[in-house]
């Protein structure tokens, strides 16, 4: 993935993303690789590649809000309580808040997927409960970059899971959590796609 020139704003608060999930055993970052996850995925849809660039970068600040959440919390390896688990749900909102006072382009972008990210096709999502493509599609495609990279790597909570089990349980979930459209362009029709860029992050993008 190419670079784009972005504000000084824009990289602070990259940096804080980047603080608050930490970095994984490889030295690599999840917010780095949703980014470049979510670019290859813009671009197998047929966005344009300036579009598809300006939306991975977006995306890799889609938990800024996690800044503002209790840390003791995100890094809790137990279950959560259900005031910790709406703490945590939270952090769309407080996501969207921190972007908005920013105006250009990309902020307007990153402000809708730190909003949108944690909704769901079928509407059982958060903050909103939106459905389908009420969802902007940006954060319909982050969602499943988010997902993938959650579900390849290993968190305090859970194990990392082979490419292979991560691809079938999207393809279990599209219609469900994610986007059918997305699932199918991705990770049905060209089955191989989201195998060999998963094999690219394990690289380390
Ligand atoms: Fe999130
Ligand atoms: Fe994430």
């Amino acid at each position: 993935m190419k670079t784009l020139a972005v504000s000084r704003q824009f990289e602070y608060m990259l940096e804080k993303c980047r603080a608050v999930e930490g970095p994984d055993g490889d030295g690599s970052y999840h917010v780095d690789r949703v980014g470049e996850l979510a670019y290859h995925i813009a671009l197998a849809l047929g966005i344009a590649p300036g579009p598809a660039l300006e939306l991975g970068l977006a995306s890799k600040i889609h938990d800024i809000g996690k800044t503002a959440v209790d840390p003791h919390i995100l890094g809790k390896s137990g279950r959560l309580t259900p005031q910790e688990c709406e703490a945590v749900r939270k952090h769309t909102v407080l996501g969207a808040e921190i972007i908005s006072a920013n105006k250009d382009s990309i902020f307007d972008k990153a402000r809708k997927i730190a909003l949108f990210h944690h909704e769901r096709w079928d509407g059982a999502g958060y903050p909103h409960g939106l459905k389908e493509k009420n969802i902007p599609l940006s954060a319909r495609i982050t969602a499943v970059a988010d997902s993938l990279d959650v579900m390849t790597h290993r968190r305090p909570y859970k194990v990392s899971w082979p490419a292979e089990v991560a691809i079938e349980n999207l393809v279990a979930d599209s219609g469900k959590q994610f986007d059918p459209e997305i699932i199918w362009v991705v990770a049905v029709r060209p089955y191989k796609f989201l195998q060999r860029i998963c094999k690219v992050g394990r690289r380390g993008f």
